[in-house]
């Protein structure tokens, strides 16, 4: 960026981290559409916030509605969508919170990309991984039935391809929504991210 200089802040994110006694972070939900993702980051949300922790939930069915209301399911609209959002979690962790992001996110090179803006340790990638086939037998928006009967395009997982990831901190499988809850608190608390 030419003509263009950083200002440094005086109340900077380890001032923050201080005061508000946990280390931010992104936690990067990632898998199928009706893989969960949503449903485990709300209930990690809820964990979280009941014990004091400062938290802020970005999910995709929400963003898409608002910041990312231009952008469609082609693969450069997904692009686009993951980078936004990495951007704004990247601000929201400088401001001291422990991020939840809720995107299907497929492509291996975006979550690495914003693994990368981040800094050593920030970027948590969390597979929530379920099989297609159950996704699909739960089609709770009624979208998988679309995508095979060809009314929706682009479809993720059918028409679309799905980019597992092959190093996540964190893999949620057969587990309910209480123990993937579990499962992450253990790793923040171990990590020390919160206390
Ligand atoms: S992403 O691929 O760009 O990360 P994002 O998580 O924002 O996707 O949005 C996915 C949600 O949009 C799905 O849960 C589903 O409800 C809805 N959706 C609508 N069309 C599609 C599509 N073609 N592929 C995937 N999800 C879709």
């Amino acid at each position: 960026m030419s003509n263009i200089v950083w200002h440094n802040h005086t109340v900077h994110v380890e001032k923050r981290k201080e005061k508000l006694g946990q280390k931010p972070a992104v936690l990067w939900f990632t898998g199928l559409s009706g893989s969960g993702k949503s449903t485990v980051a709300n209930a990690l949300e809820n964990r979280l916030f009941s014990r004091g922790n400062f938290t802020y939930l970005l999910d995709g069915d929400n963003v898409r509605h608002g910041l990312n209301s231009d952008l469609g399911f082609d693969d450069k609209s997904r692009i686009e969508n993951i980078r936004r959002v990495g951007e704004v979690s990247k601000l929201f962790a400088d401001s001291g919170l422990l991020v939840l992001t809720a995107f299907i996110s497929p492509f291996q090179e975006d979550r690495e990309l914003v693994r990368n803006i981040l800094k050593e340790g920030e970027f948590i990638e969390i597979f929530v991984n379920t099989p297609l086939e159950i996704c699909e037998s739960r089609d709770p928006k009624g979208l998988y039935k679309k995508a095979r009967s060809g009314e929706i395009s682009d479809f993720t997982g059918i028409s679309s391809p799905y980019e597992a990831p092959e190093n996540p901190e964190i893999e949620l499988q057969n587990l309910s929504i209480e123990e993937s809850v579990q499962k992450i608190e253990n790793y923040l608390i171990n990590k020390g991210y919160i206390i």
